[in-house]
C-alpha cells in the first residue's frame, strides 16, 4: 500500500520537506461504504419520469458541490451550473427539444424511425429543476495539461456532470441527460456568452421509480455489451498475457453489480 507521502520528491511537489501534504487517511472505504458506491453506480439510471414535488435546497445544494469536486485538468474548474425553475425558460426549452428530435428521426429507417419518436426522451417540463452545465475553455488562462489534448476541458465538465448524476442518486434524485437540443439556440435561450460551451442540459427531480435496466435496453433499441471483448491487454491488438490470466478469468466471473470482494 502507498503510504502518505511516500513518492512524493523536490521537483514533483515543491520544496523537500512539503512532502506531507495533509489529508486523508489511507484506509480502505468500510464494506457498506464499499457497497454504497458501487450501489450508486450500478443503480444510476438516466430518468424521464418525474414526481412533481420540489427538490429541497439543501438536497440541490449537495449535488451541486459534489460536481464542482470533479476531477479537472490543471484544476481548472472549466465549469458553471445555470439553475433552471423558471416555466417559461423551460418550454422554450422543450419546444427546441420537439423540433431536434423531429429532425434527427429522419437518420433512422423504419421501423427504428417510429420506435425512435415512441420514446420518451427527456423530462424538461416535469422535473423540477432542470440544469445546464457550461464548459468555459478561458477559465484559467494557460493551462496545466491541457495543451496536447484540448478538449480535456470538455472531459472535466463530464467529470463534474459524472459527480453530479451519482450524488444525485445518493440523494434519491433522478438526472436525466436531453442532448436532442441545438446548442446555438440553447445558447440564446439561456443567454450564455458565446465562447462557453453548454455541455449537458440535466432534468433533476424524484424519479417515479429508478428503472432497472436503462430504457434504450429495456425497450431492445440496444444491448449492453459484454466488457470481455473491450479489454485490451499491454497494447490493442493483446488478447491475453502473462501475468492477466487470473484478471481475465474474474472479470468472466464478474456480471454487472457483483462488488464482492
Ligand atoms: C452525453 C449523453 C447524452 C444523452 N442524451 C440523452 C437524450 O437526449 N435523451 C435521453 O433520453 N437520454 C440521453 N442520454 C441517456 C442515455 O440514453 C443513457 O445514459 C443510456 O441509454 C444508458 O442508460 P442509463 O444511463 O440509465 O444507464 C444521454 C447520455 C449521455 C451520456
Amino acid at each position: 500500500m502507498i503510504e502518505r507521502g511516500q513518492g512524493m520528491n523536490e521537483t514533483e511537489f515543491g520544496p523537500a520537506g512539503d512532502s506531507d501534504l495533509g489529508g486523508f487517511q489511507i484506509e480502505n472505504f468500510s464494506e457498506s461504504e464499499r457497497q454504497a458506491v458501487y450501489r450508486a453506480i450500478y443503480e444510476r439510471r438516466d430518468i424521464r419520469h418525474f414526481r412533481s414535488e420540489p427538490i429541497p435546497d439543501d438536497v440541490l445544494a449537495r449535488i451541486i458541490q459534489a460536481a464542482h469536486h470533479g476531477p479537472s485538468v490543471g484544476f481548472m474548474q472549466p465549469w458553471d451550473f445555470i439553475l433552471i425553475k423558471d416555466l417559461d425558460v423551460r418550454r422554450q426549452v422543450k419546444e427546441l427539444f420537439h423540433k431536434e428530435r423531429q429532425a434527427a428521426s429522419c437518420f433512422f429507417e423504419e421501423p427504428r424511425r417510429s420506435q425512435y419518436l415512441s420514446f420518451k426522451l427527456e423530462g424538461i417540463l416535469e422535473s423540477p429543476v432542470n440544469v445546464c452545465v457550461t464548459c468555459d475553455p478561458t477559465r484559467a488562462g494557460e493551462v496545466l495539461g491541457r495543451n496536447s489534448i484540448p478538449e480535456t476541458d470538455v472531459y472535466s465538465t463530464c467529470c463534474a456532470i459524472q459527480n453530479l448524476w451519482l450524488a444525485a442518486r445518493c440523494e434519491g434524485i433522478g438526472v436525466g441527460w436531453v442532448s436532442i437540443l441545438n446548442p446555438l439556440q440553447l445558447h440564446q435561450i439561456l443567454g450564455v456568452p458565446a465562447h462557453i460551451l453548454p455541455v449537458a442540459y440535466l432534468c433533476l427531480g424524484y424519479p417515479t421509480q429508478f428503472y432497472e435496466q436503462p430504457m434504450l435496453e429495456k425497450a431492445g433499441w440496444r444491448e449492453r455489451l459484454p466488457v470481455d471483448p473491450l479489454i485490451h491487454l499491454d497494447g490493442w491488438s493483446g488478447q491475453s498475457g502473462s501475468g492477466w490470466d487470473n484478471f481475465l478469468e474474474e472479470i468472466g466471473n464478474t456480471a454487472q453489480g457483483e462488488t464482492e470482494s
